[in-house]
């Protein structure tokens, strides 16, 4: 059967929906359930998505058949003087993904990230990184997509993969 969902990019209208994915995966746990505006309150979460889309930034978003966004991710470059979770250095921009909790498991997560790895590819980088808690079986999808752990922090790892 063909899959119910399309890829498409993401575009400067896509900031709330992003927001969104910014809040599953800081929810990633199993009955974690921290409102948006309690996620959102510091600069630790919503440093992904505040002002999108800057330039530098790119993403995807996966629709349903009825072009209802269930999906998203991007990346974005973030300055060493305010890093994110999975900083690995300048010149490397840094990923973030969800899908929302009833489209899980169906292939969305992995389209998404492989999407935007070909993307983040062809514009020239020649790495990408992102940060997992660990106990998210999400690393599982990232290792089997070419991601490493590069350097294991309190509770969560940094992931690399080379594009180039
Ligand atoms: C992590 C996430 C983005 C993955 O997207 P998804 O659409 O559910 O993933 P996919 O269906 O593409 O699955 C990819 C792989 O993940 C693994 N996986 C998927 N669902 C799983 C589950 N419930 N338990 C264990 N592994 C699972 C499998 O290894 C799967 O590989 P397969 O294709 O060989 O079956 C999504 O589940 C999500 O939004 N989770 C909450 C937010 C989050 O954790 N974001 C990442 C923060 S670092």
């Amino acid at each position: 059967m063909p899959p119910a969902f399309g890829v498409r990019a993401a575009v400067q209208a896509d900031g709330a929906f992003l927001g969104d994915m910014v809040v599953e995966a800081a929810n990633w746990r199993q009955g974690g359930l921290r409102p948006r505006h309690e996620v959102m309150a510091g600069t630790e979460h919503s440093r992904y998505v505040s002002g999108w889309m800057r330039p530098g930034d790119a993403g995807f978003v996966a629709e349903d058949r009825n072009g209802e966004p269930i999906g998203g991710a991007w990346y974005r470059m973030l300055p060493r003087s305010d890093p994110g979770f999975g900083y690995v250095g300048t010149g490397v921009p840094e990923l973030i993904i969800g899908v929302r909790p009833i489209w899980r498991a169906h292939g969305v997560g992995r389209a998404l990230l492989q999407r935007l790895c070909e993307h983040a590819g062809a514009q020239g980088y020649g790495r990408i990184s992102l940060s997992v808690e660990r106990g998210n079986f999400a690393t599982t999808l990232y290792r089997s997509e070419g991601f490493a752990v590069t350097q294991s922090g309190l509770g969560r790892d940094t992931m690399v993969k080379r594009l180039r």
